[in-house]
Parts: structure tokens; C-alpha cells; sequence
């Protein structure tokens, strides 16, 4: 239950300390730190004076009344008491922390004292301070209306000749006191109001970069790339200000190249509508029209040895029209990789490339052949290997390629390696990518899938490119 109540607390207090801001924070540690030191010190210097006085009041005192009982034996021994009266008085003027003083003799009467003529001698005031025999002196606090008075018994002749008594005020210590109390709780308070000062300054320095950053990452997230955030110190505030704006800058730069992709695959896309409807206006319209005129001619044609080689010849451009009909659909998305996977797909398009190009390409497949691999790698490993055959073909004047797939339980790794005259990996890629979609493309579709690619070649060294492809709960 307790326990419950104390975690509620440390809520509440969280809370309330959460929801206010970090300069009200600041502000409130410095204030409530500089406060509760003031008042711990003034406290502690209260006490420690209070002690200090209070003895040496007290010594004092003694002595004081030590001197008056030794000044007023003669005094009494003979009895003049208008003598011990007069010196009473005369002590009592020059001394206001006295209260009061008074000689009682050794029957226990009063001789002299100074609460002036008349009846009002305080009832009970001689039996509240007795002096035991022999001692030196006695000392009494005595709580009274006036406040705190210190009731001294000093022993006249050694107490035969009665006892002096003097009683002492603790007005002048507690003056004494408050005076440095207010002088210190003064203090506290010019030192909070300047530590006020400074952590205002402080906390200035500390929020205004903050509200900088806050502001900047507004911005960026009404996505304007342009807001960088000012760096005002070298502090860990400075730090984070340069990481914002590094990771400002790169999101301009993904921000950048995702307009530039996707420009060119809007651009790619138009391009490859163009070109099939250029092929199927220009090859497949074509030969159906030609197909139609002959049939129409055939109509007219009765005599079986006209009739069979035009027959042949309708018969092969249908075959041509059908095949270029099928290269098209093949080249656009090869049915094969989705009924028959990834091998079965490559080895159809290395078929058809090595006719097209004339280039020796041969095929090594491992640990692959009884497997499927989920179908956005197989796509992009494809597109991979036919962009790297396409290049080969296109810039390294090779004689021979080799292709090799290797599936392990965790890993797909794909070499394809030409033997033509290779190129400054380094430089190409730096050059810009305007113009070559085709190195981007490939390590864009491997990074997708979770890959890496990497491509190693020099002037006359040949190409090879290296792809591997996590296959671990795909
Ligand atoms: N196998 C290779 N042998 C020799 N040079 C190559 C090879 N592959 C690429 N290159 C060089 O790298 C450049 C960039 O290739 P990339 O595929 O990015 O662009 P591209 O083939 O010129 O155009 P795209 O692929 O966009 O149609 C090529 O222009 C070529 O100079
Ligand atoms: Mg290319």
C-alpha cells in the first residue's frame, strides 16, 4: 500500500516536472538549490551563534556577580545597607542586560535590591535559585513573562555573610542573533536573485539552439531540404546540430536520387510502350496485313502449282510474325520465371542470347535445382544476370561468359564473368549517372532484396560481378 502510494508520487512529481519546460526546469534547480543552501547555512549560523553568546553572556555574568558579592562583604558585615543599596543601583544602570540583583543574608532576608520602593518584590524569586553550600556558584534559567532570564548565585564571605543573586537577560544575544539572521537571509536573497540572473542567461544560451532544431525539423518535415540548423557552439548542442544537418543533407540527397529513378522508370516505361507499339505496328501489323493480301490473292488462285509455294510463304510469316510476337512477350516478362523459376528462365535467355549475339555463354547451377527462391529475388537476380549479359554484350567485346549460381541454405551468390575489355569501375560510377541507369539499377534491385553486389574490373582485365543475396527467412 505504501509502496503504491510512493510510486503514485514519483508519477504525479513526473508529471508535473515533464510537463513544464527546460528552462522553467533549470530555473527551478537553481532557485530551489541556491534557497535551500541559504537557509541550511542561516539556520546552522543561528544555532552555533546562539551557543557562542549564550556561554560568554553567562561567564559574564559570573564574573560580574562574583565581583559585586566580593565588593559588597564590607558592606554587609557592618550592615550599611544603604552602601550595598547604592551599589546595587549603581550596577544595575551601567549594565542594562542586568535584570535585576539583589543580597539576601544568611537567615534568608533581603538586604538590598533593585525592583525598586514598595511591596513588589517578585514572590518565589529566592527560593528558585538555592545555593548549595560550598559551591561556587549556581546558575538558573528562569522562564518568565519577560522572557528567558539567567538567575546567577554568587555566595558573599563564603556564604556567611548570604548570597548575591543577579539575574541576567537574553535580550541582547537573541538581538544579537536575528541581526546576523537577517543579514544573512538577506544574502540568500541578492544570491538567488543573481544566480536567478545567470541561469536565465544560461538556460537562454541552452534553449535558444534547441528552438532552432525544432524549428529546422519542421521544416525538413514539411519536406524543405533546405533548412539547416545553426551551429552555435562547439558543445554537445553543436554536435547534435551537425548530425541534423548531415542527416538534412543525405535526405535531400535520397530525396534527390528517388526523383531521378523515378523519373527514369517513368521515362524507361514510355520507352518500352514505344517500342512495342513500334514493333507491333511496324513487324506484327504489318505481316498480318501482308498475310491478308495474300490470302485475298489466294482466293483468285485455283491451280495447285501456284497454290503450294504461296502457301509456304504465308506459312513462314506466320512462324515469323508468332516468334517475334513471343520474343516480345518474353523480353516484357518471361512466363518461365514464374511457372519454372529462376534456372529454367536464365538458361532460356542464355539460349536465346547466345543466337542473338554470337557469344559463348556457359551456365553452372549449385544446390538450385530442386529448390524455388522466394520471387522477388529470382526477379531481381534475372534482371541482374540480364543486365550484366546485356552489357557484356553491348561494351566489353567478349568471346566467352561464364554464370555461375550458387545457393547455400542461408545464401544465393551469383558470379557472371566476361573475358572482353572491362572498364574503370571507379570512374564510370563517378561520372554520373544520367546516362548509366544500368551498374544503379543492378545494386538498387540487390540492395532491395537485402544484397549486395559488387563489380571488379579493369581496362583489358575483363569484367566480374559479384552478387549475394541473404536467403535466411526469405
Ligand atoms: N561488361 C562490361 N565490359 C566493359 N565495359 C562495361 C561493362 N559493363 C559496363 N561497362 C561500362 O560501364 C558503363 C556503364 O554501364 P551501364 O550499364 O550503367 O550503362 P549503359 O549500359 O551504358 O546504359 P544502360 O544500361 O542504362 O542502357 C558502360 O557504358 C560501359 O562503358
Ligand atoms: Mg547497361
Amino acid at each position: 500500500m505504501d509502496r503504491r502510494v510512493f510510486r503514485k508520487a514519483i508519477e504525479r512529481f513526473w508529471e508535473i516536472a515533464g510537463g513544464v519546460s527546460v528552462r522553467t526546469k533549470i530555473l527551478g534547480i537553481v532557485l530551489g538549490g541556491t534557497i535551500l543552501f541559504g537557509l541550511t547555512t542561516v539556520l546552522q549560523v543561528r544555532y552555533a551563534l546562539h551557543q557562542v553568546l549564550v556561554a560568554r553572556t553567562q561567564d559574564w555574568g559570573i564574573a560580574m556577580a562574583s565581583d559585586l558579592a566580593a565588593r559588597s562583604t564590607d558592606l554587609v558585615l557592618i550592615n550599611d545597607l544603604l552602601g550595598l543599596y547604592r551599589l546595587l543601583q549603581d550596577a544595575i544602570a551601567h549594565n542594562p542586560e542586568l535584570r535585576y540583583l539583589f543580597v539576601v543574608s544568611s537567615q534568608g532576608e533581603v538586604l538590598a535590591h533593585t525592583f525598586g520602593t514598595g511591596p513588589e518584590f517578585p514572590a518565589g524569586l529566592i527560593e528558585a535559585n538555592p545555593l548549595p553550600s560550598g559551591a561556587p556558584y549556581r546558575l538558573q534559567p528562569l522562564r518568565t513573562p519577560e522572557g528567558i532570564i539567567w538567575d546567577i548565585a554568587v555566595p558573599i564571605f563564603r556564604g556567611r555573610a548570604g548570597v548575591l543573586r543577579l539575574g541576567l537577560r537574553d535580550t541582547a544575544v537573541r538581538a544579537a542573533v536575528n541581526t546576523v539572521t537577517m543579514w544573512l537571509l538577506l544574502t540568500t536573497l541578492a544570491v538567488s536573485a543573481l544566480s536567478l540572473g545567470i541561469a536565465l542567461v544560461l538556460t537562454h544560451l541552452i534553449v535558444r539552439p534547441i528552438r532552432g532544431l525544432v524549428a529546422m525539423t519542421e521544416r525538413v518535415a514539411r519536406r524543405d531540404f533546405t533548412a539547416r540548423a545553426a551551429i552555435w557552439a562547439n558543445d554537445e548542442i553543436g554536435a547534435l546540430a551537425q548530425a541534423f544537418n548531415t542527416m538534412v543533407e543525405e535526405l535531400a540527397q535520397h530525396e534527390q536520387m528517388r526523383a531521378f529513378y523515378l523519373q527514369r522508370i517513368i521515362e524507361a516505361q514510355e520507352e518500352e510502350r514505344r517500342r512495342i507499339a513500334r514493333e507491333l505496328h511496324d513487324e506484327t501489323g504489318q505481316a498480318l496485313a501482308s498475310l491478308r493480301v495474300g490470302l485475298r490473292n489466294l482466293e483468285q488462285t485455283l491451280d495447285p502449282d501456284t497454290l503450294r509455294p504461296r502457301l509456304e510463304d504465308l506459312y513462314r510469316l506466320v512462324d515469323q510474325t508468332l516468334n517475334r510476337v513471343r520474343r516480345l512477350a518474353f523480353e516484357l516478362r518471361p512466363s518461365v520465371l514464374d511457372d519454372l523459376g529462376l534456372v529454367a528462365a536464365l538458361e532460356r535467355y542464355i539460349r536465346d542470347y547466345r543466337e542473338r549475339f554470337g557469344i559463348e555463354v556457359e551456365m553452372q547451377v549449385v544446390g538450385l535445382n530442386e529448390r524455388r527462391i522466394p520471387p522477388t529475388i529470382e526477379t531481381a537476380v534475372y534482371r541482374i544476370v540480364q543486365e550484366a549479359l546485356t552489357n557484356a554484350a553491348k561494351h566489353a567485346k567478349c568471346q566467352r561468359i561464364s554464370v555461375l549460381l550458387q545457393a547455400s541454405p542461408r545464401l544465393l551468390s551469383v558470379i557472371v564473368e566476361d573475358d572482353g575489355c572491362g572498364f574503370d569501375v571507379e570512374q564510370t560510377l563517378r561520372a554520373g549517372r544520367e546516362s548509366r541507369l544500368g551498374l544503379y539499377g543492378m545494386r538498387e534491385r540487390a540492395q532491395l532484396v537485402g544484397g549486395t553486389l559488387t563489380i571488379e574490373s579493369a581496362p583489358g582485365q575483363g569484367t566480374t560481378i559479384y552478387l549475394r543475396v541473404p536467403l535466411e527467412g526469405a
